[in-house]
């Protein structure tokens, strides 16, 4: 731990995370991306889950959805990946390293990455049996209902994360 916590004190000295915490503007206008990458990414990967959890495009096949979805969710999460981590060394250690909320975003982001994986290659892997189906199967209902409250989850952990 205290290995971590003096690197993070090193990369909060560094000249650009200086910059970042110094300038009046350049924070927000960091702020201001991540959140513009957010709605790209929860827009693009909720989407997804809805279709999932029969709620949306119930005629649209599912890998379709994937295929065009996808790569828009993959660029929005490195965006806000990138982002993120220009936010987080202006104050590595003063105020993000022990910050409850973004300890537990930081997690949940992880637990949904696991869900992510799990369904893609469990039962995605045979999704051409269930490809136009209105109602998915069970696996896959689950898999979008996790991904959605835990993308829910990180956004409500980094709205809060100032707050504490
Ligand atoms: C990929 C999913 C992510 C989502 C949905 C997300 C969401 C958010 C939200 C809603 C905010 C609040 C913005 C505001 O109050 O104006 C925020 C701020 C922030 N995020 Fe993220 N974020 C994500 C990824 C990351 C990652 C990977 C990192 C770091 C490695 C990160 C670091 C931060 C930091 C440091 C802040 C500023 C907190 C503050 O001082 O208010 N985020 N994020």
């Amino acid at each position: 731990m205290e290995t971590l916590v003096a690197w993070c004190q090193w990369l909060e000295h560094t000249r650009i995370a200086t910059q970042i915490r110094e300038s009046l503007w350049v924070f927000p206008a960091i702020e201001t991306t991540h959140l513009l990458a957010m709605i790209v990414f929860v827009g693009s990967i909720g989407s997804l889950d809805l279709r999932l959890l029969g709620f949306a495009w119930k005629g649209e096949r599912v890998s379709q959805l994937s295929a065009r979805l996808l790569p828009w969710a993959i660029a929005g999460f490195f965006a806000m990946a990138l982002t993120g981590l220009l936010l987080f060394i202006s104050n590595a250690a003063k105020l993000y390293l022990n910050n409850t909320m973004f300890q537990l975003k930081l997690g949940l982001i992880v637990l949904a990455g696991i869900n992510a994986l799990a369904f893609h290659f469990t039962i995605y892997q045979r999704v051409t049996a269930w490809d136009l189906s209105p109602v998915t199967p069970l696996h896959a209902r689950l898999a979008g209902a996790a991904s959605l409250l835990l993308w829910i989850g990180v956004v409500i952990g980094g709205r809060w994360t100032g707050f504490v």
